[in-house]
């Protein structure tokens, strides 16, 4: 854990911050500002960073699927061989470690095999839990699969619990994983894949508690128990089996769960954990924006509060935690749905600010995760990258996009303890990770009022100069529109090293990361 030193040590404010609160903004000539100091302890490790902290997720649901990744290989939007070519040439780019669909709460109504074979043969169904438009079901096992390929993605698919049984799931498994020769392996083959996909990641329901079958933990527990026992290596391929765990931090139905399987072991237990938004993404209140930020103390606490659930129960520490939901869930007008499908919505800067709180929180408690796949991947809720609709050419990446990309250097990487002092919503948050050339340090100041100037002393090793990058706008509504694609994109920082100092300047709103050389 952090051991926080005193604020009183740390954080020296100038006499103008305090006396903000009662002066209207407008009579400051400057910017509000205070030095920070963070001690980062190199020596002391806390766990890897796995590339799956910065995982996704794709519902059929809205334009994310359908008219946002994939448009059909007929459509005048560009695209290779059916999915958005933009799209793709992004994500490349971002780097996608892994990949789950098909839901969300469409998870639990989808039968797979609505999804393969010629696809003018494929049923049109009503997605019940998003509109009721109709699906032509297009895009499939095999199309999802394609994605997974073109983004060097491992895919994680999501089982059918609340209306299937044990032997739809098996059936699925053994049509992704077995090589060849049983009637289900040839079938893949004759649709196009000889190759087994050798998919590892298999959720068994989603939302058990809610969407996926509202039931109680031990009725969960039983039906999870029954799928399980059929769910095979087939042909080798190792399953990771991943339960239905909790919203947010309930531990009365992770407990319910545990007690309730035996002394059957899922590989990993999901969590889902939104921060609601009392406003529309671009017309927060500072109020609100601050009381979105607060939750992730609460993300946090339910993370190792979850983690020691799991901790307390024989080989419940080889269980691994996964946020398979996450990220803020604001106020969506229907006007905003209508015109570009469900749950569409913006991001802004203060989305970017709340992503990086989020991965920030990943890299400190790096021992107790496994997988974090934020919700979702395109035009809906957090996205990374926003369409113009379905019918729309435009694709802009979004402000939580290139939040993500200053957390890339962190990938494979070591986290080490960092004291801040201030471990108030509003405070600084920081994260820092390790190999043997490089320190990566992400800074974010969630305060709208007040800019930073940061100095970390590096306890354990000596830097080089190196670079930084800071995502930042003074205005926390501001976004990429399709007519201004690029407002907020990362840009250089300057650093100044002195010894084992590094000092910063770090503006209201902002999230920055530091790569410094140390072999
Ligand atoms: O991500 C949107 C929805 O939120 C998912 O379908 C569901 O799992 C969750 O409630």
């Amino acid at each position: 854990m952090i051991s926080p030193l005193s604020r009183r040590q740390f954080v020296t404010t100038t006499a103008a911050l305090a006396a903000s609160a009662f002066v209207p903004r407008r009579l400051f000539a400057a910017a509000p500002s205070g030095t920070q100091r963070i001690v980062i302890r190199t020596d002391s490790e806390i766990g890897t960073v796995r590339p799956e902290f910065h995982g996704h997720f794709i519902e059929h649901l809205g334009s994310c699927v359908y008219g946002g990744l994939w448009v059909g290989k007929d459509s005048h939007i560009p695209n290779l061989n059916g999915y958005r070519k933009q799209a793709v040439e992004y994500l490349q780019e971002l780097g996608v470690p892994v990949l789950r669909w098909p839901g969300g709460c469409f998870a639990d109504d989808y039968h797979w095999r609505d999804g393969i074979g010629p696809a003018a043969k494929r049923p049109k169904r009503v997605n019940i839990h998003w509109g009721e438009y109709v699906e032509d079901n297009s895009f499939g096992t095999h199309e999802f699969i394609g994605l997974c390929r073109l983004l060097n993605a491992e895919p994680y698919f999501a089982g059918n619990v609340g209306s299937s049984t044990p032997h739809e799931l098996r059936d699925w498994i053994e049509y992704c994983n077995y090589p060849s020769g049983s009637t289900l392996s040839d079938e893949r083959a004759a649709n196009g894949s000889a190759e087994p996909f050798r998919v590892r990641y298999w959720g068994v329901g989603n939302e058990s508690w809610g969407c996926g079958g509202n039931m109680r933990p031990e009725e969960y527990a039983r039906l999870y128990r029954d799928f399980a026992v059929y769910c095979r290596n087939f042909g080798g391929t190792d399953l990771f089996l991943v339960a239905s765990g909790p919203s947010g931090n309930d531990s009365r139905w992770s407990r319910g769960l545990m007690d309730g399987l035996g002394w059957e072991r899922p590989q990993g237990v999901s969590m889902h954990y939104y921060s609601g938004g009392a406003d529309r993404s671009t017309t927060f209140t500072a109020d609100h924006m601050s009381e979105q930020f607060a939750s992730y103390l609460k993300v946090e606490e339910a993370i190792v509060q979850q983690r020691a659930v799991l901790d307390s129960y024989q080989k419940g520490k080889e269980i691994g935690l996964i946020l398979d939901e996450w990220g803020v869930w604001d106020d969506i007008p229907e006007a905003d749905e209508r015109r570009y499908g469900k749950l569409w919505q913006q991001s802004t800067m203060r989305s970017a600010i709340a992503a990086g709180l989020g991965l920030n929180i990943f890299n400190r408690q790096a021992d107790k995760l496994y997988m974090c796949n934020i919700a979702q991947m395109v035009n809906v809720l957090q996205s990374l990258l926003l369409t113009d609709g379905p019918e729309g050419e435009h694709c802009v990446r979004t402000t939580t996009y290139h939040a993500f990309s200053l957390f890339k250097p962190h990938r494979t990487k070591t986290t080490v303890r960092v004291e801040s002092g201030d471990s108030s919503p509003s405070g600084l948050s920081v994260s820092a990770s390790k190999s043997d050339k490089e320190l990566v340090v992400t800074l974010v100041n969630p305060r709208h009022d007040v800019d930073l100037q940061v100095e970390c002393t590096l306890k354990g090793v000596n830097p080089s100069p190196g670079t930084a990058q800071i995502l930042h706008d003074a205005e926390w509504n501001a976004c990429n529109t399709f007519d201004h694609p690029d407002r907020i994109v990362p840009k250089p920082l300057t650093l100044r090293v002195d010894g084992s100092q590094v000092h910063l300047d770090l503006p209201r709103l902002s999230v920055a990361t530091a790569v410094l050389p140390i072999g």
